[in-house]
């Protein structure tokens, strides 16, 4: 059973990766965000697809959330290993963390969220208690250890709608709720792993301060990228590791 890589804003294509194919799989629920790329990387054979297309043009509102693991789910994937671009809210969680998740608030809405509905013989809710698997989010913290990158074991992802970044009170309101890093692509992609039978985890990287965590500063673009750029070469070490080891 294969591992899959699912990259986010920052990481659109994948390095290192050898006999390389590109399969484009169409599902009953529409286009995936782009051709899965195949190959093996360490020796390891995985998947890849950028979330966004892989020239960054699909808003997280406008991902097809369902074909995205639908299409892996149809190339035998057991096991995904998610990377997302955040904005910090704890303290602790600044530009440049790299923070494990092991809860989510989900505030987004209007998107296609399950696949349990339709022309159904029973209604079905899937186990949610704990949305990110133990032993992935125990490989990125692995490879953490083992790279000497810091990270932040465990925390609660908002996930809101965008694309539109939030208000200072927005944040305010997510902190109160507990929220310590806020994304917008983290829902629903981690419930339909979960209902299509996907072990799945998160690796957060923070890429700005969330608004009004610091009175009068807004957020900048600039700075997003910026960070970004750089914390992507670490997380791009992190997936060598895990694939290596
Ligand atoms: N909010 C929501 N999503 C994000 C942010 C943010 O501040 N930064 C990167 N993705």
């Amino acid at each position: 059973m294969h591992l899959a890589i699912i990259g986010g804003t920052g990481l659109s294509q994948i390095e290192g990766i050898d006999e390389v194919r590109h399969q484009v799989v169409s599902t009953p629920f529409g286009e995936p965000s782009g051709p899965v790329t195949i190959g093996r990387m360490q020796g390891c054979q995985v998947v890849f697809l950028p979330r966004h297309g892989y020239n960054h043009r699909i808003p997280p509102h406008q991902i097809n959330y369902r074909a995205n693991i639908w299409a892996l789910r149809e190339l035998k994937v057991s096991r995904i290993l998610a990377v997302a671009a955040v904005g910090g809210i704890h303290p602790d969680m600044g530009p440049g963390s790299l923070v494990v998740p092991d809860q989510l608030i989900d505030y987004t809405w209007g998107r296609p969220s399950t696949y349990y509905e339709g022309d159904l013989d029973s209604v079905t809710h899937v186990d949610f208690t704990y949305p990110y698997d133990a032993s992935l989010r125990e490989a990125f913290l692995a490879a953490g250890r083992a790279l000497d990158l810091p990270m932040v074991d465990g925390g609660t992802y908002g996930a809101t709608q965008g694309p539109r970044l939030e208000t200072a009170a927005e944040i305010r309101r997510l902190e109160r709720d507990g929220c310590d890093v806020v994304g917008m692509t983290g829902m629903p992609e981690a419930v339909l792993a979960r209902e299509a039978g996907i072990d799945y985890a998160s690796l957060n990287v923070v890429a700005n301060w969330a608004a009004g965590v610091h009175d009068g500063e807004t957020v900048s673009m600039k700075e997003i990228e910026k960070t970004l750029s750089t914390s992507m070469r670490q997380v791009r070490r992190v997936l060598k590791e895990i694939l290596g080891g």
